[in-house]
C-alpha cells in the first residue's frame, strides 16, 4: 500500500502564500513514490490547481458539504471541489467538531456524500485528554469511528482514509503531550480491528490509517516505527516546505 502524506494548511495562508509554499513542495517531492496531498483554504484551490497539474502533488479540501446545491450559505459542494481537481477532502476534523460543533452524524453524511461523488474523505477521529486520562480512549474512538462510517458499504470502505488525531497531541493544544510510537501502535491496531469486526479482514486491510498530531521532520522516524501507520496528516510542520518534504522522504526511506 502506498503511503499517504497530507498537509492540512488550516486557516493560515492567503492564496499567494499558499502558492509559494506549494511551488516549494513540488521542487522538493519530485522523486517521491507516495501519495502527497495538500489541503489549502478554499480560496487557494483555484490558484494551486493549475500549478500542481504535472507534479506528484494532489489537491484536497479541508471540508465538504453533504448536498449538491441549494440554500446552504457558506458551504461548498463536491462538484465545486471536483471542478478544481480536488480528489480528497478532510472531514470531521477535531477543530470543526470543537468550534463548529460538528457531530458524528453530520460527519457521517459528509463521508457518504464524498464517497458517492468520488472524493476520498480523510476522516478524522481521535479523543481528547479527558477521555485519554479517564482510560476511555479506545471506547471513544470505537464509538466515533462506527458512527462516522455507518452505512458505508464494504465495497467502498477502502476509499476512505482514516486519520487518527488525538486532540491532546496536536501542536496547537494547550498543555499538549507527546504520543509514543507504542501508543500509536495500540490505537492503530485497534482501529484496524474495529474495521475487521464491522467489515472483514480483507476490507480492513485495504483502509489507509494515517496518524496526525504534531508530526514533524524530527519525530517522523519514531512514528514510522509504529504498526499500521499508512500515512500522516500534518498541520504546523506542513507550513514549512522543507519540513514537510522530509516527512514525505521518511516514507520513501521506510523498508
Ligand atoms: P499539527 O501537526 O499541527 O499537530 O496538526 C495536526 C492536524 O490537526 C492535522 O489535521
Amino acid at each position: 500500500m502506498k503511503g499517504l502524506a497530507a498537509a492540512n494548511l488550516k486557516m493560515n495562508l492567503t492564496g499567494q502564500q499558499t502558492l509559494s509554499l506549494v511551488k516549494n513542495y513540488i521542487k522538493l517531492i519530485k522523486k517521491t513514490k507516495q501519495d502527497v496531498v495538500v489541503c489549502p483554504s478554499y480560496t487557494a484551490l483555484p490558484l494551486v490547481a493549475p500549478v500542481i497539474k504535472k507534479s506528484r502533488l494532489q489537491l484536497g479540501a479541508q471540508d465538504v458539504f453533504y448536498e449538491q446545491k441549494g440554500a446552504f450559505t457558506g458551504e461548498i459542494s463536491t462538484d465545486m471541489l471536483k471542478e478544481l481537481g480536488c480528489r480528497f477532502s478532510i472531514v470531521g476534523h477535531s477543530e470543526r467538531r470543537n468550534y463548529l460543533k460538528e457531530t458524528d452524524e453530520l460527519v457521517n453524511l459528509k463521508v457518504k456524500w464524498a464517497l458517492k461523488a468520488g472524493i476520498t474523505p480523510i476522516l478524522c477521529i481521535g479523543e481528547d485528554a479527558y477521555s485519554r486520562d479517564g482510560g476511555e480512549s479506545f471506547s471513544f474512538v470505537e464509538k466515533q469511528l462506527k458512527a462516522c462510517i455507518a452505512g458505508v458499504e464494504k465495497k467502498n470502505i477502502h476509499k476512505v482514509a482514516l486519520a487518527y488525531e488525538p486532540i491532546w497531541a496536536l501542536s496547537t493544544t494547550a498543555n499538549r503531550r507527546d504520543i509514543t510510537s507504542r501508543e500509536i501502535t495500540q490505537m492503530h491496531n485497534y482501529i484496524r480491528k474495529i474495521l475487521k469486526d464491522v467489515y472483514d479482514v480483507m476490507a480492513a486491510a485495504q483502509v489507509r490509517i494515517l496518524y496526525g498530531g504534531s508530526v514533524n521532520e524530527q519525530n517522523i522516524s519514531e512514528i514510522l516505527k509504529a504498526e499500521n501507520v499508512d500515512g500522516v496528516l500534518v498541520g504546523a510542520a506542513s507550513l514549512d516546505a522543507r519540513k514537510f518534504a522530509r516527512i514525505v522522504a521518511a516514507f520513501d526511506a521506510r523498508k
